[in-house]
């Protein structure tokens, strides 16, 4: 199965995405993580996409598409969960021809809805293991009592660029001009389902299943 898990920043896409992973076997393919980890590697590209990440602007298709492509033309999955991709129509387009090129379809399309409030309250209470990518909120899921990641056992919490208000509030804003038009898109090819984002993470998670199964 190829699906999309849309939704606005801090909707909980990660979150969910590592789920399915653990039980289902599937590649989470974020490209916000991949252009994380060019940053933080100091590639060209990393060096490009810095600023642009650090304001909440997005990045350019072609970069993203081209990471995307990548990933398709060298990974062998049991099914992709797509994280914050696409963003764009653009983007969309991009996703069904490289998946045909790969005798692959989409699957479902996923919608998280969490309203704005909520949005800011999980983005500024965020932080993320460095090694596994494990995802923490300071007030639903806090970094463990002995400072070590209950995934992996590393002690190299981080806090993102990107997560403060003024970034946040760019980073809503692309979503409601670029990426909501997605909704209707998906809604009018039949794929889309939305589901409550705004439970706990077992009952979103209890959601996606419904929604997928
Ligand atoms: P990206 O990394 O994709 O960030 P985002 O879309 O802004 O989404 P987040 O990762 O912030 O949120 P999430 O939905 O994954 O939530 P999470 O699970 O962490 O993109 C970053 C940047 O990269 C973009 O701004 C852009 O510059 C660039 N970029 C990336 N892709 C691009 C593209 N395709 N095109 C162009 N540019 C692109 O959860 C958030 C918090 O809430 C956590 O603390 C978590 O513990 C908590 N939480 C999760 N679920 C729940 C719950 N049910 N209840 C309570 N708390 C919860
Ligand atoms: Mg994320």
């Amino acid at each position: 199965m190829n699906i999309i898990l849309l939704g606005p920043p801090g909707a909980g896409k990660g979150t969910q995405a590592r789920i399915l992973v653990e039980e289902h076997g599937m590649v989470q393919l974020s490209t916000g993580d991949m252009l994380r980890a060019a940053k933080e590697s100091g590639t060209e590209m990393g060096d490009i996409v810095a600023d642009v990440m650090a304001r909440g602007a997005l990045v350019t298709d072609d970069i993203v598409i081209g990471l995307i492509r990548e990933q398709l033309n060298t990974v062998n999955a049991n099914g992709f969960i797509f994280d914050g991709f696409p963003r764009t129509l653009a983007q969309a387009d991009a996703l069904t021809n490289l998946l045909a090129a790969e005798g692959e379809s989409l699957d479902a399309v996923v919608e998280m809805e969490v309203d704005d409030d909520a949005l800011v309250a999980r983005i500024t209470a965020r932080s993320t293991c460095g090694d596994c990518g494990e995802v923490y909120n300071d007030n639903t899921k806090p970094q463990p009592a002995d400072g070590k990641c209950s995934n992996c056992g590393a002690s190299d919490f981080r806090r993102r660029a990107d997560d403060n208000e003024e970034s946040l509030r760019t980073r809503l804003m692309e979503y409601y001009k670029k990426t909501s038009p997605l909704i209707g898109y998906y809604y009018a090819k039949g794929m889309l389902t939305k589901i409550n984002g705004l439970g706990e993470i077992a009952t979103v998670k209890a959601a996606i299943d419904k929604a997928l199964s």
